[in-house]
């Protein structure tokens, strides 16, 4: 028992349709999430006192303290299982942070994926989807990847099969946006209006079993996209250079502020970076292509 490493991917949402506030202050959701092979690397190992390390360009606005959700992740199963002591988190990050691509939850996911085969608890999956839907709504999909429809607040998942594979680019902006913060302005510019039972488009579905990229760039939408762009207005100009530049579709990813954009094939996406660069219209621009797995463990040494 010395180390077991996870490699857990980022989410796009291809459809996020979101409904009224429940009581419980979360939204019901239909979605379409999309596993990227933009991917964090989790590394767990037992230790004498608990410690959470982030290494990688972003590393500097990660909470390493009880707040990071890999800690809390751990910190629950270590509950769970009194067998279990304190561990050393190493988290090598590449998803972008606050970013709407459920960074922060892939890593969780990643830990509950680590510290099962770490300490050879043998935790059944329903059980390990259960504790992943308790430490936040995108947790369950980082476990499961590929695509998948999520209803509930996100945490209920079906695979969605087809047989597709898609080429992105995404527009990375430093400074991200607060998840509750988008959700409660996408309620403020709906204030005035019967919002419709949140559910993803029967064309999306037909898109994704056929694995039409065109279809599919017809019908990429996020609710959340207006409240996004009313809290940071410049990524109404993001995702136009991206259309201008070639893209097939854009949109604005979970809550945001990474931009999404769906490419015809792998050199499609190479030229959109470099016309993306030169544009200067982001922070960072990177290609990743989707579906790829959920969790899984590359070393246990
Ligand atoms: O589940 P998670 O902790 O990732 O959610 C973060 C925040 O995003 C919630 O506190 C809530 O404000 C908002 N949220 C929501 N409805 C969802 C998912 C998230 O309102 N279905």
């Amino acid at each position: 028992m010395q180390a077991v490493t996870v490699r857990v991917p980022a989410k796009v949402n291809l459809a996020l349709t979101v409904g009224p506030p429940r009581e419980d202050g979360f939204h019901g959701l239909a979605t379409i999430f999309h596993a990227v092979n933009l991917t964090d690397d989790v590394t767990v190992e037992p230790a004498s006192s608990w410690s959470c390390t982030v290494t990688g360009p972003d590393a500097a606005r990660v909470p390493t303290d009880d707040s990071n959700l890999a800690v809390k992740a751990a910190k629950r199963l270590a509950r769970s299982f009194p067998e279990i002591g304190p561990m050393r988190i190493t988290i090598d990050k590449s998803i972008p942070v606050a970013g709407g691509m459920a960074g922060g939850s892939a890593d969780a996911a990643a830990t509950l994926v680590a510290v099962d085969a770490l300490f050879d608890l043998g935790i059944s999956r329903k059980r390990l989807l259960g504790y992943a839907a308790r430490l936040g709504s995108d947790v369950p999909f980082a476990l499961v990847g590929g695509t998948a429809l999520g209803s509930g607040r996100g945490e209920e998942l079906a695979p969605v099969l087809g047989g597709g594979s898609y080429e992105w680019v995404f527009a990375l902006q430093r400074e991200g946006l607060s998840t509750p913060q988008v959700y409660a302005e996408c309620d403020r510019l709906r204030a005035d209006r019967a919002v419709p039972v949140p559910m993803v488009s029967e064309e999306m579905m037909t898109a994704l079993r056929g694995g039409d990229v065109h279809a599919l760039a017809e019908h990429l939408h996020n609710d959340l996209q207006d409240a996004a762009i009313a809290l940071r207005p410049t990524l109404r100009d993001t995702l136009e250079t991206g259309l201008e530049e070639g893209a097939l579709a854009a949109v604005v990813s979970g809550s945001g502020p990474t931009c999404a954009f769906l490419c015809e094939n792998r050199s499609g996406a190479l030229d959109l970076m470099v016309a993306l660069n030169a544009a200067k219209v982001a922070d960072d621009i990177v290609r990743a292509s989707g579906p790829h797995p959920g969790a899984k463990v590359t070393s246990h040494g």
